[in-house]
C-alpha cells in the first residue's frame, strides 16, 4: 500500500528531511584529501543526534554506520574506514535519520579537491538524471539522461517510498520501461536515488557484505532526493533553500518547488 501523507505528516517529514540535508551539507564541506570516513561518520552521528534525531541506517539489518560512503567504484552501502580521502577521489555520502517517527533520506556524490573530466561530468549528469527523475517520477527519464551521456544506469538498488518507515511502497526504478507504475498522488512522498556508473550496469556486493562496487571497476555516482507529491507539482523535501536555484539549472524545465 502506498500511503499518501496529510499536512502535518508532511511537515514531520520536511523537517526530518531538512535536518538531513543540513547535515549533509556540512559533511560535503568537511570531504577534503587526509580526511577519512570515519571522521565523517562521526561528525555526522554527533549532528544527527544533536538536534534530538537518531540515525536510520545504524542498525538497519545490521548496518554498522550513521552515513553510507562509497568512494570511486563503489556504487552504495560502502561502510566508513580509516582510510584518508585522496585528491581525485569522488565519494557518494548518503545519510538517512528519524525524527519524531518520521524518516528523512538523502545522498550527495562530492569530488574530491580537483577530480578528472570523466567524474566530473558523471556527477553532473547523475545530478541532473535525479532532477529528471523527480519531474517525472519515471525511470525511463533517468536511463534516457544517463544512457544519452554514454554512462550506465545500476538496475539492482532502486529509489523508495518513505515515511514513517525508511523504506515504504513503492519501489521506484531508475530504468524503464515507464508509464506501468501506480499512479502518483497528492501526499504520496517518494525517495528518488539514481545510481549511474561510468562504464557497464553490472555491480557485486564486496564479502563485507554491504560495499556495492562496479564489476568492471568504472566509476559510479549516486544522488538522491526526498520528494512529496503535492497539486502544485513536487516539494523535494532535501532541498535547501541555498541550494534551491542551483537545482533549478540542473532541471528539466522551470524551477522545482521550494520548500
Ligand atoms: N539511501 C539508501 C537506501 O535507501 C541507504 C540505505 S543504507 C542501509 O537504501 F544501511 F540503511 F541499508
Ligand atoms: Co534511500
Amino acid at each position: 500500500m502506498i500511503v499518501c501523507r496529510s499536512k502535518a505528516e508532511i511537515d514531520k517529514l520536511r523537517r526530518v528531511n531538512q535536518l538531513v540535508a543540513e547535515v549533509l551539507a556540512e559533511l560535503r564541506r568537511m570531504a577534503a584529501p587526509g580526511v577519512t570516513t570515519a571522521d565523517i561518520d562521526r561528525v555526522a552521528e554527533e549532528r544527527v543526534r544533536a538536534a534530538g534525531a537518531e540515525p536510520a541506517f545504524k542498525g538497519y539489518h545490521g548496518y554498522p554506520a550513521t552515513v553510507c560512503v562509497s568512494a570511486n567504484e563503489q556504487v552504495v552501502h560502502g561502510i566508513p574506514s580509516k582510510r584518508p580521502l585522496v585528491e581525485g577521489d569522488i565519494l557518494s555520502i548518503d545519510m538517512g535519520a528519524r525524527l519524531d517517527g518520521f524518516f528523512g533520506d538523502c545522498a550527495v556524490t562530492v569530488p574530491i579537491g580537483t577530480v578528472s573530466p570523466q567524474a566530473s561530468e558523471l556527477l553532473r549528469v547523475t545530478e541532473e538524471a535525479l532532477f529528471h527523475g523527480i519531474e517525472a517520477v519515471i525511470g525511463a527519464a533517468i536511463q534516457q539522461h544517463v544512457e544519452a551521456h554514454g554512462f550506465s544506469v545500476v538496475r539492482e538498488f532502486v529509489g523508495h517510498g518513505i515515511g514513517t518507515a525508511l523504506h515504504e511502497e513503492p519501489q521506484i526504478a531508475n530504468y524503464g520501461p515507464g508509464g506501468r507504475g501506480p499512479r502518483l498522488a497528492e501526499g504520496m512522498v517518494l525517495a528518488i536515488e539514481p545510481m549511474v556508473n561510468a562504464g557497464k550496469p553490472a555491480v557485486k556486493v564486496l564479502s563485507d557484505g554491504w560495499t556495492a562496487v562496479t564489476r568492471d571497476g568504472s566509476l559510479s555516482a549516486h544522488f538522491e532526493h526526498a520528494v512529496v507529491v503535492s497539486a502544485e507539482g513536487r516539494e523535494i523535501l532535501t532541498l535547501l533553500p541555498a541550494d534551491a536555484a542551483r537545482a533549478a539549472g540542473r532541471a528539466l524545465s522551470g524551477a522545482p518547488t521550494e520548500a
